[in-house]
């Protein structure tokens, strides 16, 4: 009698943005279609992979820590297939796998579409297996694994790389220059999503609006945009992250115009003084900032508006973090990611005089987290007695009865209605907050 071959389980661990949570998929995509199924843990898996980040340094020691953790675990399981993907991988190379000798595979972002052809070579005897290569063929976004959003809700990458060389940032030097998708490859892809029921899509770049600059004139973010908004199944389109020097009217137009274009920016400020700015080679200044900002905000009223932020920059001085201070007083955003400066080698940055000391950065780093903390609660007030569009995409689990989903803006909110209206928008009053959640009446299905 044959028996049947067991199905090996890959498991996937993912580090930094959503770059790197959709590159995740996407290898999880191929794995699938190989034959592997998913396992929940790595002491079950027969492949274990890591997608990683250098963009911080903490990050990277915490991937380095988890990677000598499963030392013990591939000693007393040698056949398991240990690899190392994404940011780490590509900076590293070679040298990753010298430096954790149980390491089988490191894969760079350009090589995840040859990710299966890389497991396979580990099991015919080759290793270690590296394959950094400084470009490829675009993986496509539609691969991606059923993941548990997914039915509703994916990923559409639209461009690779980033052109800016900010100061501080490794990230050019590790994905390489930026390399915009064609527009009718993205609009195909977007389509054979919305064909297997995603209703919401959200496109994918280091700065998805200089996309298209470096294509043949005619194509831009905003004409993406009014040409992924005619998708007739899809209900909403989402973008991340912005640059503000590439903030175009265009684009606030079609933020305000396009009924599918949800009102929500994530606009990484980085710091509020000009000086700072002009050290980190953001291309804008403080004033220029919240200049757009206004504008933005007047012809889109309610946009949910999000940032980042980096203190402890070399040469911040008490002055500098002051105006960092106040611009988040005058702009009151909505949410901030607030990151403690980490040098990076090979980076401009790195080489400054002047870095601030630790206690300092923390000391920054604490204040400027507690006002965002008030501010950001303080904003969503301001949505209670609202009417708001939202998408449910699950149950609640801590209401009975409700489901959770996210308005147009992209805050959490939690409505009493039956399981099938998950995946339909539905129009709701907002009557209270509990904790950081909207809670609200359901009045219509859109
Ligand atoms: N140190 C601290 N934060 C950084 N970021 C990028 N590089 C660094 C660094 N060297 C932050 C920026 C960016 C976000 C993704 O990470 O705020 O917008
Ligand atoms: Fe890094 Fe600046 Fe490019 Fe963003 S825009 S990825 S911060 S270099």
């Amino acid at each position: 009698m044959i028996q049947d071959k067991k199905k090996k389980l890959a498991h996937i661990v993912t580090f930094g943005c959503q770059m790197n949570r959709h590159d995740s998929e996407i290898v999880g995509g191929l794995l699938e279609r190989a034959g592997y199924g998913s396992a929940a843990t790595p002491e079950t898996a027969d492949v274990i992979l890591f997608h990683t980040c250098c963009v911080r340094e903490n990050a990277e020691q915490r991937l380095y820590s988890r990677i000598s953790q499963l030392k013990r675990l591939k000693a007393d399981r040698p056949d398991v297939i240990l690899g190392v993907g994404g940011c780490v991988a590509q900076n590293e190379k070679a040298s990753l796998a010298k430096r954790f000798p149980h390491v089988d595979i490191v894969f760079g972002p350009n090589a995840i579409n040859d990710i299966v052809s890389l497991v396979h070579r580990v099991e015919s005897g080759e290793k270690p297996v590296v394959a950094t290569p400084d470009d490829g063929p675009d993986p496509r976004s539609d691969l991606a694994l059923d993941h548990d959003e997914s039915r509703i809700h994916a990923w559409v990458s639209i461009m690779r790389g980033c052109d800016n060389y900010c100061s501080y940032c490794i990230v050019p030097y590790v994905r390489g220059r930026q390399r915009s998708k064609r527009p009718e490859e993205i609009i195909e892809e977007a389509r054979a999503l919305a064909r297997r029921g995603v209703v919401e899509i959200t496109l994918l770049g280091q700065n998805v609006n200089s996309y298209a600059q470096d294509l043949d004139a005619g194509a831009s973010f905003a004409r993406l945009l009014e040409s992924l908004d005619k998708i007739p199944d899809l209900l909403r389109i989402r973008f991340t992250t912005s640059h503000p020097k590439d903030l175009s009217h265009e684009l606030m137009l079609a933020i305000r115009d396009l009924p599918k274009v949800c009102e929500h920016i994530h606009l990484p400020v980085q710091s509020g003084s000009s000086r700072i700015l002009k050290l980190m080679k953001r291309g804008y200044t403080s004033d220029e900032y919240i200049a757009k900002i206004e504008k933005l905000r007047e012809l889109v009223p309610d946009i949910n508006l999000t940032t980042d932020v980096i203190v402890g920059f070399p040469g911040e001085t008490e002055e500098d973090f002051g105006a960092t201070h106040l611009l988040f007083e005058r702009v009151r955003f909505d949410g901030a990611y607030i990151f403690k400066y980490s040098p990076r080698s090979g980076t401009a940055a790195a080489a400054y005089e002047d870095h601030v000391d630790p206690e300092t950065i923390a000391n920054r780093h604490r204040v400027l987290l507690d006002f965002q903390k008030d501010a950001s609660l303080d904003r969503l007030k301001e949505v209670v007695g609202k009417t708001q569009f939202v998408l449910p995409e699950s149950i609640d689990k801590k209401r009975a009865g409700n489901l959770l989903g996210r308005t147009r803006g992209r805050r959490v909110a939690s409505l009493k209605a039956p399981p099938d209206l998950i995946g339909a928008e539905c129009e709701i009053h907002i009557s209270r907050l509990d904790g950081w959640t909207l809670i609200g009446e359901t009045r219509d299905k859109r």
